[in-house]
């Protein structure tokens, strides 16, 4: 059965939002956006009945438990958002037989990797957030075989809260900052995340054959202090930047040193070419200025 009714949850989240921006380029789609007041995560028993009210073709899972030192404090709330939840969604599309697309972190790894992780490798998360999250993996395949999981990392966009926009903000407020330089990553624009969903969904619809782990982040790896630096260059802001190792900015959860995502397989499932986090970076900080304008 081909895709027309798609149900996007977490519609005001940075993915929600750029996706709701997409929608208008996607006819061939209609588009159904909830966010948490029309479906609250924390409460998967009321699913069923506020997805039969849609009827989708497919459920894209935008919403999450992002709040990383937070999860530390709040286990049983990011534990029922980030894995109960998404078995109970993934289980809803198995019975509809229908497509899920829902997504996880660098986060599920242990950080201790010299180079990039594949989709197969093992997941060791050394933070709770991580753990609700490899959880949400586990227990969605569980109940659904066809489960899409798309794992990113370090997203930014020019709406909701990321590193980009808060950098901009300390930037302008503050002669000096210190940065971590010693995590790296690869930085992710939700909206280059949201077309690599909508490619994906038309890839299902043409009949590919699409489930199970993907990676998605854009091209290039970098550390938080040389991605602020970028941002700084771009902006055009006059901070001075100060490199700082991890353990002399203490957080409430741990963040693996290394978590650079393997993203080869997107790529080649979908043929598709990913810009490097510059050129996205531009883009968004573009977006911003226009914003505030
Ligand atoms: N942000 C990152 O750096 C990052 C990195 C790796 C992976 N990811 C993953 O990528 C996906 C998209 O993340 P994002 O950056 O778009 O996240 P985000 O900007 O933090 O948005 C998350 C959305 O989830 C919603 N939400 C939270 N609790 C909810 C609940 N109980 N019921 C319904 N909605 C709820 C929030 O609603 P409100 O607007 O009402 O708060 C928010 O709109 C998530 O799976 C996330 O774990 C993100």
């Amino acid at each position: 059965m081909a895709i027309h009714i798609i149900l996007v949850t977490g519609a005001n989240g940075q993915l929600g939002w750029e996706l709701s921006q997409l929608a208008a380029s996607y006819p061939a789609f209609k588009f159904v956006f909830f966010d948490r007041s029309q479906l609250d995560l924390a409460f998967p028993e009321t699913f069923e009945k506020m997805i039969q009210t849609i009827a989708p073709d497919c459920i894209v899972n935008t919403a999450a438990y992002t709040a990383v030192d937070k999860s530390e404090k709040e286990k049983e709330l990011s534990y029922t958002i980030n894995a109960t939840a998404v078995q109970a969604l993934a289980s809803i599309c198995k019975n509809l037989a229908i497509p899920f697309i829902t997504y996880s972190t660098d986060y599920v790894f242990d950080g201790e990797a010299t180079q990039p992780y594949a989709t197969s490798t093992k997941v060791d998360p050394v933070n709770y957030y991580g753990s609700t999250k490899a959880a949400g993996e586990t227990m969605a395949m569980e109940a659904n075989e066809d489960t899409i999981i798309i794992r990113t990392s370090w997203v930014f966009s020019s709406h909701g809260n990321n590193f980009v926009k808060t950098m901009m903000r300390l930037m302008k407020e503050r002669d000096q900052l210190n940065i971590v330089a010693d995590q790296k990553g690869r930085p992710t624009y939700a909206k280059d995340l949201a077309i690599a969903t909508m490619n994906m969904i038309e890839a299902i619809n043409t009949g590919k054959a699409i489930k199970g782990v993907y990676h998605f982040a854009n091209q290039g790896e970098t550390t938080w202090f040389d991605f602020a630096a970028k941002i700084k260059a771009i902006a055009s802001l006059s901070c001075e930047l100060q490199p700082i190792e991890a353990k002399d900015f203490p957080t409430p959860a741990k963040r693996p040193a290394y978590s650079v995502l393997d993203t080869s397989k997107i790529e080649q499932d979908l043929s598709i070419d990913i810009r490097h986090w510059e050129a996205a970076l531009k883009d968004c900080i573009d977006q911003i200025n226009l914003n505030v304008l």
